[in-house]
């Protein structure tokens, strides 16, 4: 699909973005943060509640029976979009910070004192608390990847820091706060090297690009459902079958046993293993929803407006006074950074929302990012496909505004 030519009818998908603020039309640009929900999603959501409302795995009847099909239905949807090799690899969790949550935990018991885990410095927190809590638990130890001015790893670092210590990589495969796009495959196929596993936060990734996590050869690639226009409460995780099945299961309850006795508990076979108590069945089956309206409009084809969107604004950008953008690498997607001289970034956000432009201010959860650069944050702005190159003028306009309200 052409969307600069149907990006109306695109538009039209969105309900929200008719809403008006103050008297100024809504310009959404902090997708990062989430992703607006199109119709599709939103009636998948009121169908299931109407239609087909039921507990799944358990119900003889009807109900139970159709919704159990169509949530394992979206878990092939999913095994397919990605290309992993069994449904055993896909499960459902709360977001990416569950699933991190969860594959940290499978580490409780085979991490020791010695061993070493990587990290980069272009982390989002829940790819680095879940760690630093392992290490506390194992007496493991954490090395970071650095960064250079422009937003991009150090990767002769990298290699120096690998060695038979190391145990588990984990990197994003796109900056939430800078944009940078990691060299993901060849930091998996190093780490690899030396038998470590690598775990790939794909949030900020999924929704702008194809994925494929065979040809990558992740051991686990994470990812929440609302950054791609999907309901929030849904994370995926994808992981080797082999791994998932060593790993003990990370909560206990209903749904992942085998038989319970109070003597002993045996588990279920995965992905239920992996997937306690009743899930957020509504949400996984529009996510499923979400992943096919994505991939009716074409990955390649998001990828592609996206990249002339983010070019557009950056030059844009560029004509305003004083303004730094943070995140300068050349292989970059949907994000811009920036500050405008020493104005604190949340003053100028304030003014811009009052015109109707949604932007984040902060650290964006990536202090270490911020410590890096000696700022307490920056603004923000992050497309999705919907956006159009006259929102980009708009924003533009509202920050000249601020500027000379603030100067
Ligand atoms: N991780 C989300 C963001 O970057 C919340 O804004």
């Amino acid at each position: 699909m052409d969307i600069k030519k149907n990006i109306e009818s695109i538009r039209n998908d969105f309900p929200i973005l008719s809403t008006s603020v103050n008297g100024n039309k809504l310009v959404y640009l902090d997708n990062a943060a989430t992703s607006q929900t199109p119709n599709c999603v939103i009636d998948s959501i009121s169908d299931y509640y109407k239609n087909l409302n039921s507990n799944i795995h358990r119900g003889v009847h009807f109900l139970s029976q159709k919704a159990t099909e169509i949530y394992e239905e979206t878990r092939f949807k999913f095994k397919k979009h990605l290309n992993a090799n069994s449904t055993k690899e896909i499960i459902f969790t709360s977001g990416t910070t569950h699933s991190i949550n969860l594959v940290a935990n499978g580490f409780n018991n085979s991490l020791k004192a010695g061993d070493e885990i990587i990290v980069s410095s272009l982390e989002h927190h829940s790819n680095i608390v879940p760690w630093q809590m392992l290490c506390e638990k194992t007496g493991a130890t954490m090395k970071v990847i650095p960064m250079n001015q422009e937003g991009e790893l150090n990767l002769n670092a990298y290699e120096d820091m690998l060695s038979k210590k190391t145990k588990i990589v984990f990197v994003n495969h796109v900056s939430n706060a800078l944009g940078t796009v990691n060299p993901i495959k060849f930091i998996i196929d190093k780490a690899h090297s030396f038998s470590a596993k690598v775990l790939i936060d794909g949030a900020q990734a999924i929704p702008h690009f194809k994925v494929d996590v065979n040809d990558l050869n992740a051991d686990f690639y994470v990812f929440s459902a609302h950054k791609f226009c999907g309901p929030t409460g849904v994370g995926i995780l994808y992981a080797k079958q082999s791994i998932l099945e060593d790993f003990p299961p990370y909560q206990g309850g209903g749904e992942m046993i085998d038989e319970v006795t109070f003597e002993k508990t045996t588990y279920a076979e995965l992905p239920n293993k992996f997937e306690p108590g009743t899930p957020n069945i509504a949400g996984v089956i529009a996510s499923g929803i979400a992943l096919d309206y994505i991939n009716g409009i074409g990955l390649d084809n998001i990828k592609k407006y996206e990249d002339e969107l983010l070019s557009y604004a950056t030059q844009k950008l560029k004509t305003i006074k004083n303004l730094k953008i943070y995140g300068t690498s050349q292989n970059k997607t949907s994000v811009i950074s920036f500050n405008i001289g020493d104005i604190h970034a949340y003053d100028i956000g304030s003014i811009i929302d009052n015109l109707g432009i949604a932007v984040r201010t902060g650290h964006h959860c990536a202090q270490p990012i911020m410590d890096y650069y000696k700022i307490p944050g920056t603004i923000r702005v992050s497309f999705c496909f919907y956006n159009n190159f006259d929102e980009i003028d708009k924003l533009v306009n509202a920050l000249n505004r601020a500027v000379k309200m603030l100067s």
